[in-house]
């Protein structure tokens, strides 16, 4: 079975699943909170909006804390012993590479045991079995599933059949949303702030004078602060269907005194949508938009102001017969990154892409790749680490990486990759 809903006019009941939740997807997500999860911790992860400013500090907090155990083979022994009576379900019907592949690297981290299913023809569904009927099966034989589909919401409808289940006494397991339709990308949203947490901190690339390269920077930038705080963001592209915007302006949202600049080309398609304007436009979010680089925001051009830039591709691949004769007509070269556009980007401004970016359309040219604000792929390798914090958090084992991290490095002040031993203990 493919992603598509079926087009007949007698409703499957894959359908007719969908349509059970309708009224929970309807309500606000400050009431559906509480149901992702257990105890005031996390339990399923479904959308952006779900994490506090305090859970992301905490996540990236671990997220460090194993960054840094993993470079000793006593922390790999370690944490691979944290989650190996657990196994995690990855039920991904479209297509990934970062978001499957660091999934899966963070559970091997924790030492869960993974399984797949990336082609539904190769699963019972091709027999009509429905999707609940499979998330139920997968729910059977793993601990936790984590889920990529085209469906906006499906996603949140098997939180919620996991938690009727455990509700009616049922075997009932953590779901988490890896991608779901153009709608929400939540732990996608996850790496690209611990990219930015680390990015301003300021700390020397080798981890070494901290203060040194802030305070220097506080030469040219007098107003500058650490952390995500009284920052302003780019984002540039198609803001329209970029499930890994929505997610990440809603985490933003968060921040105090946090602007947020929208750069797209003027078309319905590809500008920002109404429902997430007003939910930050409610979170008194500044916002912008505007349809270049070159337009003045307070008097400055776009690209001048901007505290970071998250560029995104331009999704081709959604497009409607119409939007193909649109955009053949559209000058979209505006929205590529050029060495010019990055030599006047604020000097500590990281660049972010969550990929993958179109090696046709090129929205950020190779040659931009060795720029020290290019980070990229430091931010797809920083998938890893913050999943596997999430991984903890959700199975409850944060607190003994915490303990056993200080247990080893108790002598070290401000443990960090630039200070710790990496040699074998
Ligand atoms: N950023 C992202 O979701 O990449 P993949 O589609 O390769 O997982």
């Amino acid at each position: 079975m493919s992603d598509d809903l079926p087009t007949e006019n007698v409703p499957t009941q894959d359908e007719l699943d969908l349509l059970r939740y309708e009224s929970r997807i309807k309500r606000p997500l400050q009431m559906k909170i509480p149901e992702l999860e257990r105890d005031e911790r996390l339990r399923h992860v479904i959308f952006g909006g779900q994490f506090t400013v305090d859970l992301l500090e905490e996540l990236a907090d671990t997220a460090d804390k194993i960054r840094i155990l993993s470079k000793l083979r006593s922390g790999q022994d370690f944490l691979i012993n944290l989650l190996s009576h657990k196994r995690a379900m990855l039920y991904f019907t479209q297509p990934s590479t970062r978001t499957f592949l660091s999934f899966m690297a963070a559970c091997q981290i924790l030492g869960m045991t993974c399984n797949e299913v990336r082609d539904p023809t190769t699963s019972s569904e091709t027999k009509g079995e429905t999707r609940f009927d499979s998330i139920r099966m997968f729910s059977s034989y793993f601990d936790l599933i984590i889920m990529r589909s085209k469906l906006p919401s499906l996603a949140e409808c098997c939180a919620y059949l996991m938690n009727d289940l455990q509700d009616s006494g049922n075997r009932s397991v953590p779901i988490v949303n890896a991608g779901s339709g153009a709608d929400e990308h939540p732990t996608q949203a996850l790496l690209d702030v611990y990219t930015l947490q680390r990015s301003f901190q300021f700390a020397d690339a080798n981890g070494a004078s901290v203060l040194d390269r802030f305070d220097e920077l506080r030469n040219s930038y007098p107003d500058l602060t650490k952390g995500l705080a009284h920052k302003v963001y780019g984002f540039c592209g198609d803001i329209g269907r970029g499930r890994t915007v929505r997610s990440l302006a809603s985490l933003l949202a968060k921040y105090q005194d946090v602007t947020l600049v929208f750069i797209s080309p003027d078309h319905p398609t590809l500008t920002l949508r109404d429902d997430l304007r007003n939910r930050l436009s409610e979170q008194g979010v500044r916002i912008h938009e505007v349809t270049s680089f070159e337009e003045r925001v307070n008097g400055v051009p776009a690209i001048e102001l901007l505290d970071a830039l998250y560029m995104t591709r331009i999704q081709k691949e959604h497009n409607i017969p119409a939007d193909d004769e649109h955009f053949a007509q559209m000058d979209l070269s505006q929205y590529k990154l050029t060495r010019q556009l990055v030599a006047r980007m604020k000097s500590y401004a990281p660049i972010l892409h969550p990929f993958p970016r179109d090696q046709h359309f090129g929205e950020i040219p190779p040659e931009i790749d060795n720029d020290p604000r290019a980070m990229y792929f430091r931010q797809a390798r920083n998938g890893m680490w913050i999943r596997a914090a999430m991984l903890a958090s959700i199975f409850r084992v944060d607190h003994h990486i915490a303990r056993y991290f200080y247990d080893e490095y108790k002598d070290w002040n401000n443990a960090d990759e630039g200070n710790v031993p990496t040699s074998q203990h």
